[in-house]
């Protein structure tokens, strides 16, 4: 089959010189444009998003990879999003990004392309870009950090929320606080706990679009590098084998990675994202496929947040592949993955060297796992709940409601000593869906009230239609769909009405009539977002609602790799 590349490279006359002559500034020889498989290596290097600052490093790593098997490697930027930087919310860019992969790829004279992925939105925005152009892609990811050392023992991202209780109950001082954050992130790499990053490195690895291994090597270990050689190998191999994920990316790859993520406890935006990934290559999922099969899966690892280990210490005792191996009575072991073998074959000779961080099926870490999908008046089109890290006994729970309209009213009265609130109520937060903040933040695990964190208590059920930290815990009900902002249930929730959450069950129940939330609903008024042109103003136009994937309306599928015109 003709390399695609040769559609620009191989060109005769004007076409072919100017295809090639500009490309000639960067000293290339003529014979690396006359049938050399063209590898790009999609970029997200930023010193903006510090999780993906070691990034030229491992694209070079890659290009080493991609020479030595014959391939010329080509890297190029695309945004990049880093979380605890770019404002409002990473989330609002992730289809914006997606958009950049997309076109960058699909114009480029690419045969293969490697995404270097880290940071949370950093994944599956490119994922969901290369899908949608379909040529043969390989994904490696960034690595966690080395987990942090501070006053004696270890931290992670997870530290970060018990801190700020504790700021708040003035048991730890803003001198401790920058020592603290000093001693977080220490090294290079994405969030050292099974956070929303680390939980997409494992999510294309168990699709099969990732190497073995490329979930948990941590960013500084060498072998992060010679993992992303081997990738740039094999991504010219993966051109001859026109391998792409359309052949990778099979419901049952879809099914593994759900099991997959339910095995480790990985975070709820899991499900968002893997929808918007679905939805791209024409999958049909629903949030009901992530509540059944995750049912049956017991939690194996013990990671933070839903446990007390790093995302280094499962590679240490054995990474992914011990992890899938432990699972292979539930798993589709025969699907292709990208190395070409299949994914039980990857992971026949992996052993688990610390049962204390990979538990076995027989005797799991905690035998609920995955995320509980839940349904009622309050979400007819769904919710979600993380049960490894919610508290048991507010699993079943009912409480009065007390609410905020928006995050600016909520910041303005929580800390109120007259707030009327006690443990047993449901904080209820409206206006943090896609549309309503927008961009879906993660303000759900929001802090308790000052008054409640002073009695001693850690957790209360806590309802809203925005999402949580991958790195977030607490009994807390997320991605409440329809969100407020188009008039689901959850705007016409008042103070003082009885809400029942009942995780086995699967209930989140609003006590109120049909006939009231009726009456309530004459009253509703579309809030005013103020955002009409832009960027921001296309996305509340187009987004889904996160049950969705919340993914834009136009993006779903794909387009092909195929350019007919030429650039001039
Ligand atoms: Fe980048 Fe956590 S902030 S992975
Ligand atoms: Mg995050």
């Amino acid at each position: 089959m003709p390399l695609r590349s040769q559609e620009w490279f191989g060109r005769t006359g004007k076409d072919g010189f100017i295809y090639r002559a500009w490309m000639k500034n960067q000293g290339f020889p003529h014979h690396e444009f006359e049938g050399k498989p063209v590898i790009g290596i999609c970029n997200t290097w930023s010193e903006l998003t510090p999780c993906n600052a070691h990034f030229r490093d491992l694209a070079e790593a890659v290009k080493r990879g991609v020479w030595e098997a014959g391939g010329f490697p080509l890297e190029f930027p695309v945004m990049s999003l880093g979380e605890c930087q770019i404002k409002p919310t990473a989330m609002l860019f992730r289809n914006l990004a997606s958009m950049d992969v997309e076109e960058s790829i699909r114009g480029n004279s690419l045969d293969a392309v490697v995404l270097l992925c880290g940071c949370d939105k950093t994944t599956p925005s490119l994922v969901m870009g290369a899908c949608s152009v379909n040529l043969p892609t390989l994904v490696v990811s960034g690595g966690p950090m080395l987990a942090g050392r501070f006053q004696g023992r270890k931290i992670g991202t997870s530290d970060l929320w018990r801190f700020a209780e504790d700021y708040k109950t003035g048991k730890m001082t803003q001198a401790e606080f920058v020592a603290a954050e000093a001693s977080m992130a220490r090294s290079q790499g994405h969030c050292a706990v099974m956070g929303t990053a680390s939980t997409m490195a494992a999510m294309a690895e168990s699709l099969g679009l990732a190497l073995p291994d490329n979930a948990t090597i941590p960013a500084a270990d060498s072998r992060r590098k010679v993992l992303a050689h081997m990738a740039g190998m094999r991504a010219v191999e993966l051109v001859k084998e026109d391998l792409k994920p359309s052949d990778i990316l099979t419901r049952q790859a879809f099914e593994n990675a759900i099991m997959v993520n339910a095995a480790l406890g990985g975070s709820t935006n899991f499900i968002i994202h893997l929808m918007a990934i679905a939805g791209r290559v024409g999958v049909d999922l629903s949030l009901d496929d992530f509540d059944r099969l995750s049912a049956k899966i017991p939690l194996l690892a013990n990671l933070q947040p839903s446990g007390e280990h790093f995302v280094e210490d499962l590679f240490y005792a054995g990474g992914l592949p011990a992890i899938i191996r432990e699972l292979r009575g539930f798993l589709h072991n025969n699907v292709m993955t990208v190395n070409g073998r299949s994914l039980g074959d990857n992971c026949t000779g992996a052993q688990c060297f610390d049962p204390a961080v990979i538990a076995s099926v027989d005797k799991p870490f905690k035998p609920e796992s995955g995320i509980a999908v839940l349904k009622g008046n309050l979400c007819p089109n769904g919710a979600v709940l993380k049960p490894s890290a919610a508290t048991p006994e507010l699993m079943k729970h009912t409480g009065r409601a007390v609410v905020f309209e928006n995050i600016d009213d909520y910041k303005a009265r929580i800390d109120d000593p007259n707030l009327d609130v006690d443990p047993s109520c449901v904080l209820v937060l409206k206006n943090v869906g896609p549309k309503g903040y927008p961009g879906m933040p993660e303000v759900g695990n929001m802090q308790l009230p000052a008054k409640v964190l002073a009695q001693g208590v850690h957790d209360m059920v806590r309802i809203s239609d925005g999402r949580m930290s991958g790195t977030g815990f607490g009994t807390v009900v997320l991605h409440v769909s329809p969100e407020a902002a188009v008039g689901g249930n959850l705007a016409l929730v008042q103070d003082g009405d009885l809400i029942t959450l009942d995780v086995e069950q699967r209930l989140l129940h609003l006590h109120v009539s049909d006939e009231e939330l009726a009456g309530r609903l004459v009253q509703f008024k579309v809030p005013e977002l103020g955002y009409d042109r832009g960027y921001v103003g296309l996305y509340i136009r187009h987004v889904t609602q996160a049950h969705e994937g919340a993914d834009f309306d136009f993006l779903r599928g794909g387009s092909g790799s195929v350019v007919k015109r030429d650039s001039h």
